[in-house]
């Protein structure tokens, strides 16, 4: 008895807050369509789940921005990147939205469930208010300085320069986005979910899946249920977003954290489509039901909130519950990045190729299989124009497309457009195909999110029917011996036959057109619904003696021409271009010298040589490391955000610059007591300055 019965697959709800690009596509989308696809070639039970997620901050600025109100924004997106899923073949069985009064139904009956069992916590904190806007601002509408790198236009919740993540209290000379005006703090209450309540549920969570897990995925996991994990906030006052449902006055002004709302968008959009299905309690299969499964497809940025924030939700859920029970995901594919012509995709300098776009250009299954190919599933790939065009033309078009052409004109012309003859499983298995082991690494690859791997398995038999037809010339051997050519065609057309099943995951429209040109009424699509595990098809030969083929071929894959790619590869030129402008830009600019100070002001900047006893990374801090330095008879504390620069290691012993009047200054509950001098080099390298000479250990530096 297999372990599970059915399968729910879930993909991570892109932000209706623009479109989604090729990287998406990579890590997520086309992943779990591989997947589901599969599956239903096998007559299993599959559904695959999304939506958009069409709340929190960045959709509400963008409104701002263009004078619209967030609903408009949130229509245009979603309505966008479901056009370009469906260009795309992403076989979704629910495309759902978080904006849809079934989802804020269901969020709520959450935040309720929990809230009603006590387990949410409530602090007063103090906020950034503007009073201006009347609002408060949360962490993104607030810019200012970076107290670690200086750069003046800092988001409240991370500098994009240097990469810290931030809480707005830290940026020196903040600003509200709304109003330019200096915010001032108030007091707010907010809920919050305890995660460290579930921290011993969560560890044996991971543990049980150690094995299973990618290693990435354990990783992140247990680097946070390391460091502990704390109450997280889950409202924000904000007013677009799900309300939280109480009638206290405490409760007004608030809705739920996105996060804690979207993650639940996987659950109500099952329940729309079971209503959708005209049985409006089958979604409960799919999530209580212990024999389902349940897989989410995501990207390494959001694995915490798939294995540790959305399990705790429902952890909470199903305590002091004996039935209506959620599952917890049974394996969690994040995938890694996939970069473009060697850059990171990047939505806020508009370095990205957009897939709707890019759909309006080239057919999708030539994009599906370029990209399964570089599959990011354990290191970051490279989507290039380059590669595209060389996969396109040379496995697609040559191997693939040119095989099937050939075997169906060959037998339009020479054999009445007829299976000429029955093959045996002996000549079957003679063509250099061992179908049960192909079967089998199929079935592994798949099952194992080895995207890349599955594809080259289905490659693998294009290649060899490909060999099998061109050495068994059957254009030539017809003028001597007809049945020599007939038996050729018929193990070629049975070839073609199981192509068209093996490759349909990666080339759904190609082999849609491959089952045609066979003669075969309906899609693959069909084929399964009509109720045969096509996958088993391909252990014998299907297609009998006398099987009519369609009379006609068609050409699968256009070649792509060099003219063709031309105008992208400039366009990626300029976009280079401009990112290399702007980099020099800010070099020119650091030319700019600050205003003219006396002697007595640089007389008050006391500089002196400290060396470093000991120095640790700074939790949840990734650029900063907290040095102890040593300067004269005095030992001081100091956090210098160069952590991405020097280890820890590096840096004990080294003589350097301490500012040793600086007023202190708290960052992430530490105190610095001065600042180290270093300097900037290529690509943003520091380099800590290094004083040297002998006994010079607390002496000033003038
Ligand atoms: N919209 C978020 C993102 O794109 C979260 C997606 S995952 C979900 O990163 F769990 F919220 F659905
Ligand atoms: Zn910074």
């Amino acid at each position: 008895m297999p372990k599970f019965t059915r399968t729910l697959v879930t993909t991570a709800l892109p932000y209706a807050n623009g479109p989604v690009h090729l990287g998406h596509l990579a890590g997520v989308y086309l992943p779990a369509d591989l997947y589901v696809r599969y599956k239903r070639l096998k007559g299993e039970d599959v559904i695959h789940i999304g939506g958009s997620d069409e709340h929190g901050v960045p959709i509400t600025l963008t409104a701002e921005k263009e004078g619209i109100s967030p609903q408009d924004v949130v229509d245009r997106y979603h309505r966008m990147n479901l056009d370009a899923f469906q260009k795309c073949s992403i076989s979704f069985d629910y495309y759902g939205r978080t904006s849809l009064p079934l989802h804020h139904k269901t969020a709520q009956e959450f935040f309720l469930d929990i809230e009603g069992k006590g387990i949410f916590t409530k602090k007063t904190e103090k906020l950034f208010f503007d009073r201006k806007a009347d609002r408060f601002l949360s962490d993104r509408y607030v810019t200012g300085t970076c107290p670690i790198c200086n750069n003046a236009e800092a988001n409240g919740d991370q500098c994009e320069q240097c990469g810290t993540h931030l809480s707005p209290l830290e940026l020196i000379n903040p600003k509200s986005k709304l109003s330019d005006a200096t915010p001032e703090l108030r007091e707010t209450m907010h809920w919050y979910f305890p995660l460290g309540r579930f921290q011993e549920a969560l560890e044996k969570y991971v543990t049980l899946h150690e094995d299973d897990w990618r290693p990435n995925v354990v990783n992140y996991s247990r680097t946070w249920l390391k460091q502990g994990l704390n109450d997280r906030a889950i409202t924000r006052d904000l007013s677009w977003g799900i309300p939280v449902p109480l009638d206290t006055p405490d409760a007004v002004g608030k809705v739920l954290y996105v996060w804690f709302d979207a993650v639940l968008g996987y659950i109500s959009f099952t329940k729309a489509w079971a209503e959708e299905q005209g049985s409006s309690e089958r979604w409960k299969e799919y999530w209580q039901d212990p024999q389902s499964r349940l897989v989410h497809f995501i990207g390494k940025d959001n694995v915490v909130f798939h294995t540790l924030m959305f399990p705790s939700i429902l952890m909470a859920w199903n305590e002091g519950r004996e039935t209506e029970r959620f599952n917890l995901a049974d394996n969690v594919p994040a995938s890694e990045f996939m970069n473009f012509e060697g850059r990171k995709f990047s939505k806020s300098r508009n370095y990205a190729v957009y897939l709707g776009e890019f759909l309006e250009k080239f057919p999708a299954d030539t994009l599906r299989y370029s990209i399964a190919v570089n599959y990011p599933e354990n290191k970051d790939t490279d989507f290039s124009w380059q590669d595209f065009q060389n996969r396109t033309n040379g496995e697609l078009a040559d191997t693939l497309g040119n095989f099937i052409k050939r075997s169906v004109d060959f037998t339009n012309s020479r054999f009445d457009g007829e299976v000429p003859c029955d093959c045996t499983p002996q000549e079957w298995n003679s063509l250099g195909i061992n179908w049960p082991e192909a079967l089998e690494q199929l079935d592994l690859a798949f099952e194992q999110f080895h995207f890349r791997d599955a594809v080259s398995v289905g490659m693998d038999i294009a290649r060899a029917a490909n060999r099998f037809l061109t050495s068994s010339e059957p254009w030539k051997v017809i003028k001597t011996d007809r049945e020599a050519a007939a038996k050729a065609m018929a193990l070629s057309l049975n070839l073609c036959h199981a192509l068209s099943i093996a490759l349909s995951p990666v080339l759904p429209e190609t082999c849609n057109k491959i089952s045609a040109m066979l003669g075969f009424e309906g899609t693959i699509e069909d084929r399964i619904a009509a109720g045969s595990s096509l996958f088993d098809q391909l252990l014998l030969p299907q297609l009998k003696a006398g099987h009519k083929i369609r009379a006609n071929s068609e050409i699968l894959f256009t070649k792509i021409e060099d003219s063709d790619i031309a105008p992208e590869l400039k366009k990626i030129e300029a976009l280079l271009a401009e990112a290399e402008k702007r980099e020099a830009g800010a070099a020119v600019q650091r030319m700019e010298f600050k205003p003219v100070i006396s002697f007595d002001d640089f007389g008050k900047v006391d500089l002196r040589v400290a060396r470093v006893l000991s120095a640790e990374k700074v939790k949840k801090a990734g650029k900063l490391l907290k040095l102890q330095v040593e300067v004269g008879s005095e030992t001081r504390q100091v956090l210098a955000g160069i952590a991405k620069h020097y280890t820890p290691e590096e840096m004990v012993g080294k003589n350097v610059v301490l500012v040793a009047n600086l007023a202190p200054r708290t960052i992430r509950d530490e105190v610095s007591e001065g600042m180290i001098l270093a300097v900037e080099g290529a690509d943003g390298k520091l380099f800590v300055l290094e004083p040297e000479g002998s006994e010079i250990n607390g002496q000033p530096i003038q």
